[in-house]
């Protein structure tokens, strides 16, 4: 079902075609204020200038032409020449009774579209650092794949360069040789000690990188165990946190190596890349240092790669939108990349977009550390969170069994975590704090969740009811509650459009509190029918909005809390 924006949106043009004979962006947007009505149009003013008339009479005109049918009570023209438009109680409840029965996909072009996110580097622990990237890249994707594209997700792991050379003769004398690597980020701390410390390890090590990239077999295998080694801690943290990247998403820098050469080679001939004091470098328009894709001793870099990656995903992965969400520190590498990449003519019609992000900090505003002042292991955090939430939720539920408590308790500490981060607008910093995030009031997962459990057990009291009862929207609250409602698949495609899924955070937010209100004010289960029935399809499809809602958010919705 096309939402009721694109529904209008299709009707105005409609009407300025046939009013003006041309076509043109109708501008339609909820309305500011209930009085007015429910959607504004804002095209009359712009065509006024254009067409060299009085905004009023452009109005008068689109209003004449504008067939809604049954869509509105009231169209209505305000102001220098708005055009309101009420939509109509009787509409709104035939657009809601087929709500549940709609599924996606809303996107009139289904597009293939790679989410680039998390990307974690082999042999060091993940940190906080790559829990935005990790959860909102997630949310991104779920949003896109629910919006109808087809969803390619790509890890991007740091799985290559010359830190193997040390990380793999220091594996050879070390006792992880033949056993699991316990704490990989002692692992390498250790392996860097010794690479400072003593001369003729580093002569190894040089000479370990040298025969790794010859592609030798001792030494492959060596840096394979240590991927494996890696992979065995950053993926039970994707599973904690219900995020899905699965070990087939999975395409590391190493991944790249042999396209490499061919790429600076393909840059060079097309005189985008030049030698440069010995490397090969490109000079990117507005930025003073340029884009090195190939250092004096023939080594690549990180550079390299993403452009290979680029040129792989378009040729031969064929997307249409690449998507990167990675740390706003990073905006420099990824516009030289774009750049670089369009002008080799790779992105012809394909859109590369960079979705950044703030810093994490912690309530003392600077980047967020432990109290010892270290970074602070992303496992750690997380089990904190169940820790945190199991603790609330006893306290809450004294009659639930532990068992109930704990899947309870990991959905809200997760959840909050999770929620603090996705309803922040993401490029700005954030404070992370437990006691707001863990937080029954505000805008914050628990919050969300019991909105959602409460609803349930609504229904564990009410019984049955007549899912396919007519809808009687006649009070302001039910109205208000089933315009929002009706509003999801809007908020969707503004998240898909512009990556930001605070936007699905705050509508669910409203949503719960409009349902606050009706639930106040208008009596369920003790009303009689036909009213009962229709008010308890209100409650079910805002429980359903909800907990789709926080699917896209990959936030789990006990059934009770
Ligand atoms: N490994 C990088 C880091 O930890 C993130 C990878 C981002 N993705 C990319 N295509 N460059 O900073």
């Amino acid at each position: 079902m096309p939402t009721i924006l694109a529904q209008l949106d299709a009707a105005f043009r409609a009407a300025i075609r046939q009013a003006f004979g041309l076509d043109a962006d109708p501008i339609l947007a909820v309305s500011q204020n209930e009085k007015f009505g429910d959607y504004q149009s804002n095209a009359a003013m712009g065509l006024a200038k254009q067409l060299g008339k009085k905004p009023r009479e452009v109005a008068d005109q689109i209003k004449s032409s504008l067939n809604l049918g049954d869509v509105a009570s009231e169209i209505a023209i305000a102001g220098p020449g708005f055009i309101n438009v009420r939509l109509d109680p009787k509409w709104l409840a035939r657009q809601l009774a087929s709500v549940e029965h709609d599924s996606p996909p809303l996107a009139s072009s289904r597009q293939k579209v790679v989410v680039d996110y998390s990307g974690p580097n082999v042999a060091k622990q993940m940190h906080v650092g790559h829990l935005r990237s990790t959860i909102i890249g997630d949310a991104i994707a779920r949003v896109l794949e629910y919006h109808g594209d087809e969803v390619i997700r790509q890890n991007h792991i740091g799985d290559w360069g010359t830190q193997f050379g040390m990380l793999i003769a220091h594996l050879g004398a070390s006792a992880a040789a033949d056993q699991h690597i316990a704490d990989l980020e002692d692992f390498y701390r250790r392996a860097k000690k010794q690479f400072d410390e003593d001369e003729s390890f580093q002569t190894k090590a040089r000479s370990t990188v040298v025969r790794l990239q010859a592609g030798e077999k001792s030494e492959l295998d060596a840096w394979r165990r240590i991927v494996d080694e890696s992979r065995r801690h950053f993926q039970p943290v994707y599973q904690q946190l219900n995020v899905e990247l699965r070990p087939e998403h999975e395409r590391g820098e190493s991944f790249y190596n042999p396209y490499l050469a061919d790429v600076v080679c393909e840059l060079k001939e097309k005189k985008i890349a030049v030698e440069s004091e010995g490397a090969t470098v490109v000079f990117v328009p507005d930025y003073e240092n340029p884009l090195i894709i190939q250092k004096s001793d023939g080594g690549y870099l990180y550079g390299t790669t993403d452009l290979a990656a680029i040129r792989y995903r378009i040729r031969e992965l064929k997307a249409q939108r690449i998507i990167y969400t990675h740390d706003s520190r990073q905006a420099q590498h990824f516009a030289q990349v774009f750049w670089t990449a369009r002008q080799a003519g790779w992105a012809e019609g394909v859109a590369l977009e960079y979705a950044p992000f703030g810093t994490m900090l912690g309530e003392d505003n600077k980047p967020f550390k432990s109290r010892s002042g270290d970074t602070i292991k992303l496992k750690d955090l997380l089990d904190e969170a169940d820790e945190r939430a199991l603790a609330l939720v006893k306290e809450k539920r004294p009659d639930l069994s532990d068992e109930q408590r704990k899947s309870i308790a990991s959905a809200v500490g997760i959840g909050a975590v999770k929620y603090a981060d996705l309803s922040k607008d993401r490029t700005s910093d954030y404070v992370f704090s437990w006691d707001k995030m863990l937080s029954f009031d505000g805008n914050t997962a628990p919050y969300l969740q019991y909105a959602h459990a409460r609803i349930k057990s609504i229904f564990r009291k009410a019984g049955e009811f007549r899912a396919d009862a007519p809808i009687d929207l006649s009070t302001p609250h039910e109205l208000a509650l089933a315009k929002h409602v009706l509003r999801f698949g809007e908020i969707v495609e503004l998240v898909a459009r512009e990556l930001k899924p605070h936007h699905l955070c705050n509508y669910l937010y409203e949503l719960a509190t409009k349902f606050s209100g009706f639930f106040e004010n208008c009596p369920v289960i003790q009303s009689d029918e036909p009213l009962r029935s229709s008010r308890l399809v209100l409650c079910d499809v805002t429980a359903k909005t909800l907990a789709g809602g926080l699917d896209l958010l990959g936030i789990q919705h006990p059934e009770q809390m």
